[in-house]
């Protein structure tokens, strides 16, 4: 034999040398979520080891990331029933918890890179992302909604807005009110190639966001499609997106890797809420290692094409210094 692949697999120094793609806590967005209150922090059943933070210990959990040299997160809001409407009229009224939250973390940690995510679904009666009329959604109706909403994140603060809504036309509608508004610097991360998706189900527990009727295949994408997705990635792109993200991510690292080859923007991939449940309790149970099944799966998203990875592991990853093994 000529050719003896294995010479390159010898030893660590060569295997080292010859490796391809490197993960660094550079591409770890970690996703927060927040309720209201003084001093809570509750446990999502289905996330073991994720929490609901109120305001106060959220700061606390921000430091203590950054301490860890993880500087970009993403906040949810679990937002109560009493509060939803039709309209999610309160996403963009004056002092919302999820505004209160953005100033917070930016007021005592600027250095923070802050993702807000637009959507109607965790303030909306119906827990839908759009207006739903007679059973359907309303697009252009609710564009208007996103794009208050999008301003209300940018006014407290929000260095990337990141819009999951996956209604027609709304990177540039919200890029237009941004720019209109003197927001030209703050970032749009697009939710480009969202899938209507069953790795949904525990991060509708964490906020109480489940659809009240119906589903979201009217809006999220069949997940038998993988050329619609360059559809949207070409709308987005032309709209003025600066990211272009893929989720859920394991899988559709087929979409990741077609859109990085197609697309000089940078990708986003949304390691989803499902995909962490599913590694937690095989870890728990004793059926997988954690440490190994997770950096294994982060490095398919790098090895895929994406650079920014939205992961509900980015802090034990960091914590128990795996990065550096
Ligand atoms: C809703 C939204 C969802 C997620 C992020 N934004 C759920 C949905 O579309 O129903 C899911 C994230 C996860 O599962 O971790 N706009």
């Amino acid at each position: 034999m000529m050719i003896r692949p294995r010479r390159n697999r010898k030893s660590a120094v060569i295997r080292d040398m010859v490796q391809e793609t490197q993960l660094q806590a550079a591409n770890l967005i970690f996703p927060l979520f927040i309720i209201e209150g003084n001093n809570q922090k509750t446990e999502v059943k289905s996330m073991p080891g994720i929490y609901r933070y109120s305001i106060d210990n959220l700061l606390r959990e921000v430091e203590s990331c950054l301490n860890l040299g993880l500087k970009a997160f993403d906040l949810f809001p679990n937002i109560e029933d009493s509060l939803k409407d039709k309209y999610a009229t309160i996403s963009y009224q004056k002092d919302n918890l999820y505004l209160r939250a953005i100033e917070a973390v930016k007021k005592n940690f600027p250095e923070a890179c802050v993702v807000t995510d637009v959507a109607m679904d965790p303030y909306s009666s119906d827990g839908h992302d759009g207006i739903v009329e007679n059973g359907e959604i309303l697009n252009d109706e609710t564009l208007e909604i996103l794009g208050k909403m999008a301003l209300a994140h940018a006014e407290s603060g929000a260095d990337i807005i990141a819009p999951s809504d996956m209604m027609d036309g709304r990177i540039g509608y919200i890029r237009q009110v941004l720019d209109q508004n003197g927001f030209t610097n703050v970032s749009l991360m697009s939710y480009t190639a969202k899938y209507a998706s069953a790795f949904y189900g525990p991060f509708r527990d964490a906020l109480n966001s489940a659809p009240k009727s119906g589903d979201k295949k009217s809006y999220q994408m069949n997940p038998a499609n993988v050329r619609e997705a360059l559809i949207e990635a070409q709308l987005d792109a032309e709209e003025g997106a600066d990211f272009l993200m893929v989720k859920p991510g394991l899988p559709y690292l087929d979409v990741v890797k077609m859109l990085h080859d197609n697309f000089d923007l940078p990708i986003a991939v949304y390691n989803v809420s499902g995909e962490y449940a599913m590694l937690k309790a095989a870890a728990q149970n004793g059926w997988l290692d954690a440490e190994r099944s997770t950096m294994e799966t982060l490095l398919s998203f790098r090895r895929a094409g994406a650079t920014a990875i939205l992961t509900y592991h980015a802090k034990e990853v960091l914590a128990n210094g795996w990065l550096t093994r």
